[in-house]
């Protein structure tokens, strides 16, 4: 039903400079593979067949890391490493992937508007290329389910502690179930006082494909930028929006002690090094 996903990757990744200086945020690795690596497959597992990526200035090794490396995989078969040689035409297999660039740094709004042609008259997915869900069911899926169970557009959330609604897009409104609320406000980056709530926009949405038209009437907000948010905001006089509260852990890859976090998390889950990894873990703690 939903087959098409954007991914917003064109940010420079400040917050993690100097690493990000000459490669970009979506490349750091988590152990072998690319953070956006991560959130491709997502939406794959998601049903998703087609792909646009987002990128910008200084982001060309995303197109090379999905792309066939020929001189590679000549030295992989000379090497008979096959199962390598797999995993490396897999990536350039994983869908069909496009890429659009963002001219200028405008915000998250604008880079979503130059996915208009390329995605149509249909709802699509949203991804944030710095954002790793770790979950049972993909995150895009569970909102796929959502969507098909209530239309409009559904808004990926989870709560964050009342003093960090400053980070976030917050939304407010009406719990339909544990997991879903009908939104009746969306604010970006509110100060403490004037959030509706402490539920912060999570990173993947599902949208219809009027937010085009909303993001063509929105003004400059927050930080000078075009907010997606301002357009949900727009869109909300025309349609229904839903909030659906993730099940799973979301990791935002541009923050430093996130990263850290995520890289031991996942390492605790390769069973190729897990044990030797946690006995090193317990052996330096046992020092501190
Ligand atoms: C963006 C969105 C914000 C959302 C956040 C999640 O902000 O504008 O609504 O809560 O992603 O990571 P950014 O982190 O790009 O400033």
């Amino acid at each position: 039903m939903i087959k098409k996903a954007v991914i917003p990757a064109a940010g420079f990744g400040t917050r993690f400079l100097p690493a990000t200086k000459a490669q970009p945020k979506e490349m750091l690795p988590i152990i072998d593979r690319p953070t956006i690596q991560y959130v491709v497959q997502e939406a794959v597992d998601s049903g998703i067949e087609d792909i646009l990526i987002i990128t910008g200035k200084g982001k060309r090794a995303i197109e090379d890391h999905f792309d066939r490396n020929h001189e590679l995989e000549t030295r992989l078969e000379e090497k008979e490493d096959q199962l390598l040689l797999d995993e490396m035409r897999r990536l350039s297999d994983m869908a069909n992937l496009h890429y659009v660039r963002q001219r200028e740094l405008n915000g998250l709004g604008d880079a979503i508007r130059y996915a208009r042609h390329h995605v149509g008259n249909e709802p699509f997915a949203v991804l944030l290329g710095d954002t790793i869900m770790d979950s049972v069911i993909p995150v895009t899926q569970q909102l796929i389910d959502t969507y098909a169970q209530y239309g409009g557009s559904v808004i990926a959330v989870e709560e964050v502690p009342h003093d960090k609604v400053n980070r976030y897009g917050i939304v407010g409104g009406k719990s339909l179930s544990d997991r879903i609320l009908e939104i009746n406000t969306l604010v970006e980056k509110p100060n403490i006082q004037d959030a509706p709530s402490n539920l912060a926009i999570a990173g993947r949405y599902i949208l219809t494909p009027e937010i085009f038209a909303m993001l063509e009437q929105t003004p400059a907000g927050k930080n000078n930028e075009i907010q997606l948010t301002d357009a949900m905001l727009l869109l909300l006089k025309r349609e229904n929006l839903y909030a659906h509260r993730i099940e799973g852990k979301r990791h935002d890859i541009g923050n430093k002690l996130d990263f850290l976090k995520t890289t031991v998390e996942f390492a605790l889950k390769r069973p190729e090094f897990a044990d030797k990894f946690r006995a090193f873990l317990e052996e330096i703690l046992r020092k501190e």
